[in-house]
């Protein structure tokens, strides 16, 4: 049998290319060996209460962008969280097993809770268990996911161990943060920090839809230092992240060329962000184009999304149905 693949992205704005080579480029790799399931995760959207038209923009965007980049819902499961609801009930099981200081300890909890310290809503506090409710309602194995999620991952294998525990039954699987690349990847942002994220702002990322025009002027705006300050001098974290985004899109020569330039001390980060933002456009020219095209076929885009529904609505009720069945649910009239 193939092994099970599951994965979700946020509708929480455009994709970028940190969701891009963080994880979309796995799936579409995953799409024709195994049997995945790639999904909109636009309840767990809701911690930070979309308004309606905003939240179905989102999704229709998400979906319109994962079919325009690839994924082909012939070789995989393509389908909205909020249509398979088996998610929330399994979600409801899980939640009754997992502790309030392991959630409150999680990385991701602590970030937010400092971040929007008026909307410390339980769902944020929750937003691991659900994520483990999707992993687990197919029983996936390998989930395509970028590093920020790795100690997700660790906890939906706690929740996954502690049911099989409690009800003694080796029933769900231990499933592992997956990439085809040697280590998780980290997209760094433009603006000389962390990751490149929806959150972080326009000019931070670069979007898999961004005009010619902008994406040039983000580049050339992108931090960078005032040059090595002696031959053979470390790249800065800014620099560094410039090296990181050409390893996306340019060919080794180039890379090799700025490497040396910058070792010599002479490198001229103007000829390095024009040669990146050139590069960079051959890459996002043709998803540019794929994506506005399916944005204006809705009525393709709601089949894909019913079809999909109902594939992985089987799915999980096979799964809810067993879980009732452990737990003591099911058939108790008898
Ligand atoms: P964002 O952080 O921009 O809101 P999401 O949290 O929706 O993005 O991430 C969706 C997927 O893309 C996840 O698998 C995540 O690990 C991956 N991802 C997001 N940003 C990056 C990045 N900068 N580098 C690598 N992977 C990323
Ligand atoms: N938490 C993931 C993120 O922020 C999105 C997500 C939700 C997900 N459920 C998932 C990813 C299940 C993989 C598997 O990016």
């Amino acid at each position: 049998m193939k092994e099970t693949v599951v994965s979700g992205i946020r509708p929480t704005g455009k994709l970028h290319l940190g969701n891009y080579f963080g994880a979309f480029k796995n799936f579409l790799k995953l799409q024709e060996q195994f049997e995945c399931y790639f999904f909109i995760a636009d309840y767990h959207s809701l911690t930070t209460h979309p308004n309606p038209a905003d939240l179905k923009g989102s999704v229709k965007r998400v979906l319109a962008e994962y079919i325009a980049l690839g994924l082909d819902p012939e070789k995989c499961t393509v389908y909205l969280q909020s249509d398979v609801p088996e998610t929330a009930e399994l979600y409801l099981f899980l939640n009754m097993n997992a502790y309030m200081g392991e959630l409150e300890r999680v990385t991701s909890f602590k970030e937010k809770a400092r971040t929007q310290p008026n909307n410390i809503n339980a769902g944020l506090l929750t937003y691991p268990v659900l994520m483990a409710a999707d992993i687990l309602l197919h029983r996936g194995i390998k989930v395509p996911v970028g590093k920020d999620q790795e100690q997700h991952l660790e906890m939906t294998r706690t929740f996954a161990n502690r049911f099989n525990r409690l009800y003694n039954i080796d029933y769900f699987p231990e499933p592992q943060a997956f990439t085809f690349d040697t280590q998780l990847v980290k997209v760094p942002g433009l603006t000389g920090g962390g990751k490149m994220s929806k959150s972080a702002g326009e000019s931070d990322s670069i979007y898999l839809d961004e005009p010619a025009a902008s994406l040039n002027k983000k580049i050339m705006r992108a931090v960078s230092d005032s040059g090595p300050a002696e031959a053979g001098a470390p790249k800065s974290q800014a620099v560094q992240n410039l090296f990181d985004l050409m390893g996306l899109v340019c060919n080794q020569n180039t890379i090799s060329f700025f490497d040396t330039e910058h070792k010599n001390g002479s490198i001229r980060y103007g000829d390095l962000k024009k040669q990146l933002a050139a590069d960079m456009e051959t890459f996002v020219a043709p998803l540019r184009d794929n994506i506005e095209a399916m944005l204006a076929n809705d009525k393709k885009l709601t089949e894909i999304a019913q079809f999909g529904a109902e594939k992985a609505r089987k799915n999980a009720q096979k799964t809810l149905s067993e879980v009732r069945e452990i737990i003591g649910f099911s058939k108790f009239y008898l």
